[in-house]
């Protein structure tokens, strides 16, 4: 056996298949060694008493990236990922979002401007498309997709985003053709714009009348809408920060039905609801996020989700913005709730939130908390299997936790730049102490020991579960493949 650099001793691994009493050996960046009483390492950490976990990956989050209302995150590639680290997480992938009329290639070199200086963990990029132009889908979306960039969003409401019903067939199309994952955000725009107007019409502008304006039933519908697209071109999709049961119910009747939809849901629908936009004055503006956070029901339906396997994955939409001119209130500090910028905070608090709630109080299991929060990702996104487990040959990306550390949530222990967390106050037990990301200590007992910049561009290859490895595509010819969809 290669000398070994660090060695985790005396822990309980778990993965999103086992869970198992083992050290972990490590030789540079990777994993060499699982076994009882391996050699003595260079380095040790003794992991008794601990739970030895991948390190998360959390495949949505929103860094350094401008609002299509051109309001700024308040996170950049040094405090997201220093935040994500201090919560578990070792690789996050945000977006390279394009803004319409901008050449995708030229958004994706200014985000590795912003990144690559300042990461302290691992990161890959899906691209955000809001202008589908030719030029964007003949050429720059293929290449792309070729060079590592292997899934995209896209936008079904927001004036400045969103993509229509003929658009998102040709970008399903595409993602086929070239084997890439689509995600999708999944809002009726029109049902939004109505209600939100016919709300600032009757003088209705708190934040609390955002949750109003973004009924379950534009959520379902357009969940429905976005998978029959998909199912026409049989072509996967991924359904992300689902929040409504109408919409829980389309992607399980969909998999039910043998489509490959996947699902993801974040932890502002497991811990927040329409109730916490309506706090006094604008402090409701924190909690305002799309979908929006919806009800105590609706809360353990999600639950049922992760639990029953409709959700892949569990990522934190990470969307910070402050509670000043900079960020939540820049439009005024009354502004009505269509002004108010979209998103909340949640790298740190992610995993140690779905820990205590889930594993702890036996909504979920382990493997599960694994496989929801990095295993799945991993896959998802062409990043398997070194990232997302711990096994040999893999990426030394791991957390160290403590199942028993209570810790109580606030916007000093999130480590961002985001001045609050919408968590403030709860408690939660069980925390990542020591988090290795490629072999390197990040964090040591809850200190931050990486270096601005040494995280690294992770390109993405295709994933497997958009298109099978070696699996030929049939091309799309609509009098062979659209028979299918004609009833008998
Ligand atoms: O409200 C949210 N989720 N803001 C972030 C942007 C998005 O749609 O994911
Ligand atoms: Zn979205
Ligand atoms: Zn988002």
């Amino acid at each position: 056996m290669n000398d070994l650099d660090l060695v985790i001793r005396g822990g309980t691994v778990a993965t999103a298949a086992d869970v198992v009493k083992c050290d972990v050996g490590i030789a540079g960046a990777s994993v060499v060694a699982l076994g009882r009483d391996l050699p003595r390492g260079k380095r040790e950490i003794d992991a008794t008493g601990k739970l030895v976990l991948p390190g998360g990956i959390d495949s949505h989050c929103h860094i350094e990236q401008r609002s299509a209302a051109g309001i700024m995150c308040a996170d950049d590639f040094y405090s997201a990922t220093v935040s994500a680290a201090h919560g578990g997480t070792t690789t996050v992938i945000p977006f390279a979002a394009q803004h319409r009329g901008q050449s995708l290639r030229q958004v994706v070199k200014e985000y590795h401007e912003c990144a690559g200086p300042k990461a302290v963990v691992d990161y890959a990029f899906h691209l955000i498309i809001s202008d589908p132009s030719e030029q964007v889908m003949g050429q720059e979306l293929p290449a792309l997709i070729a060079d590592g960039y292997t899934s995209f969003k896209v936008y079904l409401t927001y004036d400045l985003l969103k993509i229509d019903d003929y658009q998102m067939l040709d970008v399903l199309a595409l993602a086929r053709r070239e084997g890439a994952m689509v995600m999708v955000h999944a809002e009726n725009h029109d049902v939004i714009r109505w209600v939100s107007e016919r709300l600032l019409q009757g003088g209705h502008q708190a934040p609390k009348f955002h949750a109003i304006s973004h009924p379950r039933i534009a959520e379902g519908e357009a969940t429905h809408r976005a998978i029959r697209l998909s199912e026409l071109l049989d072509v996967p999709l991924l359904v992300v920060h689902v929040s409504a049961e109408e919409a829980i119910a389309e992607i399980r009747r969909a998999q039910d039905r043998g489509l490959r939809i996947y699902g993801e849901t974040c932890p502002q629908y497991l811990f927040l609801t329409a109730q916490d936009l309506d706090r006094d004055g604008m402090e409701g503006a924190k909690y305002c996020c799309s979908p929006p956070p919806r009800d105590t029901r609706a809360q353990e339906v999600v639950w049922q989700g992760l639990a029953n396997g409709t959700f892949q994955v569990m990522s934190s939409d990470h969307a910070p913005y402050r509670f000043d001119e900079t960020g939540k209130l820049a439009a005024g500090p009354n502004a009505s709730f269509k002004k108010i910028a979209n998103g909340v905070p949640g790298l740190c608090a992610r995993l140690p939130l779905l820990f205590s709630e889930g594993v702890r109080k036996g909504r979920i299991d382990l493997n599960q908390f694994v496989a929801l929060t990095a295993t799945n990702a991993a896959k998802l996104y062409g990043l398997y299997p070194r990232k997302g487990t711990i096994a040999v040959g893999a990426d030394a990306d791991i957390a160290v936790w403590d199942p028993e550390r209570e810790v109580t949530l606030t916007a000093e222990v999130m480590h961002d730049n985001v001045g609050y967390t919408p968590y403030e106050g709860r408690t939660v037990t069980g925390w990542p102490e020591t988090v290795l990301s490629r072999g390197r200590v990040v964090i040591d007992q809850g200190e931050l020991r990486a270096e601005r910049g040494s995280g690294e561009f992770l390109p993405c290859e295709k994933p497997s579960m958009a298109v099978p490895r070696g699996e030929s595509v049939p091309e799309l010819d609509p009098a062979r493949n659209f028979g299918a969809h004609i009833a008998p």
